[in-house]
């Protein structure tokens, strides 16, 4: 078949509409995957409501993608046909893009999925995790401008942070989860996150020590943190990162770290001191800055999964292939809680 179908996000604010697209053939470095499932972010709804990020249309959405490899391009070594892969893609980017029957995907951006996973789970992990990742670690001494941890999959990461404290808005979100099990890899602890309190039993499973509620107010928040731990937070991860949560974690930041932030940089300049700060994140590992960091995770992610030490989201599967979107991301937009919405493109009538 040299004919897939796709979901296309026809203009600015536009509706979207499933059309029929020609097949790519992968290049060099490429692969092609047949998408058994792709998993539905935020910034997919917020592209069409808010009209941001891309500018190109009709335009294919969707970063996350799992399914099996079709054919290989030029210099593959690491696949072959029929292997079961997980991979990410740059936002809109057409060819690679998440929400259509097919796509290319760069190898060294790519892990086989173990047997422990269904494509469903597998298609939970790419966009969430690079956002974890990029937010706190880089292998070349702060390149990035992040948290500038060592990561656990590099030699000597794996415990370095042993005894120190972490905080996390946010745990349950899709972002949160990974963020916590890779605090638990690096060592973290206590590692404290805020959510609904229905969802501290799954959050302490994947190595929260402390689950605090998301709506108790700020200052009962900060008597709940200074009785786990006094000093102040040497790393704070917000995977909320609304105005208020922002500009309360700065506040509990020691001097000399970084915030990372999961939105734009929202802390008030009458808060701001030189020796704090506070880094929104791109999770692209197609940006140069975050290529080596993701290529090296790409490379023992296989091994990660296999192992249980990085655990998907739970999924919600979202019915209707690719027209089913549509309606996960109204759903979506209106917010879940603790679950990833993923729909099976090859599903599409
Ligand atoms: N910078 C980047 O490159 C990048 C990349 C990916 C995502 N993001 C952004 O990161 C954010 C998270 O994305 P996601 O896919 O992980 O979202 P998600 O899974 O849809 O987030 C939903 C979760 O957020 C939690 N939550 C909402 N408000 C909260 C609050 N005030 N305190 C504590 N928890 C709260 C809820 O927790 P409970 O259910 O426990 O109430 C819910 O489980 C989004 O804004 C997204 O756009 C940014």
């Amino acid at each position: 078949m040299a004919e897939q179908k796709a979901l296309y996000l026809t203009s600015k604010h536009g509706p979207f509409e499933v059309r029929t697209a020609a097949k790519y053939k992968p290049g060099s470095g490429q692969i092609l995957v047949k998408i058994e499932a792709a998993a539905l972010n935020p910034v997919d709804w917020r592209i069409q409501a808010w009209g941001i990020l891309v500018e190109k249309f009709p335009a294919i959405l969707g970063e996350d993608l799992a399914g099996t490899v079709e054919e290989v391009g030029e210099g593959i070594t690491k696949f072959k046909k029929d292997d079961r892969v997980l991979t990410c893609a740059p936002i809109g980017a057409g060819t690679q893009a998440s929400f259509q029957q097919y796509a290319l995907a760069y190898a060294e951006l790519t892990a086989k999925i173990p047997a422990n996973l269904s494509f469903v789970e597998g298609a939970t992990i790419p966009l969430g995790l690079a956002t974890a990742v990029t937010g706190l670690y880089d292998i070349e001494d702060s390149v990035i401008g992040n948290c500038g941890l060592l990561p656990p999959w590099e030699e000597g990461g794996r415990g370095k942070y042993k005894g120190q404290a972490i905080l996390i808005f946010g745990g349950a979100s899709s972002v949160g989860q990974y963020v916590i099990q890779l605090a638990k890899l690096s060592g973290f602890g206590p590692i404290i996150t805020t959510a609904s309190l229905r969802n501290a039993e799954w959050l302490q499973k994947l190595g929260a020590t402390h689950v605090l509620d998301r709506n108790i107010p700020l200052d009962m928040l900060e008597t709940e943190l200074k009785k786990i731990t006094p000093e102040p937070f040497k790393v704070i991860y917000d995977a909320v990162a609304s105005p208020e949560t922002q500009n309360f974690a700065y506040g509990l930041l020691a001097p000399g770290h970084t915030l990372a932030v999961v939105m734009p940089v929202a802390v008030k300049e009458e808060l701001k001191v030189p020796e704090k700060k506070a880094y929104w994140m791109v999770a692209s590992f197609f940006l140069p800055q975050n290529r080596k960091v993701g290529v090296s995770l790409y490379s023992k992610l296989t091994a990660l999964l296999e192992e249980g030490a990085i655990k998907p989201n739970s999924v919600e599967v979202v019915p209707g292939g690719l027209e089913g979107i549509v309606a996960g991301l109204q759903k979506l937009s209106k917010g879940v809680s603790c679950v990833k919405l993923v729909a099976r493109p090859q599903e599409t009538k």
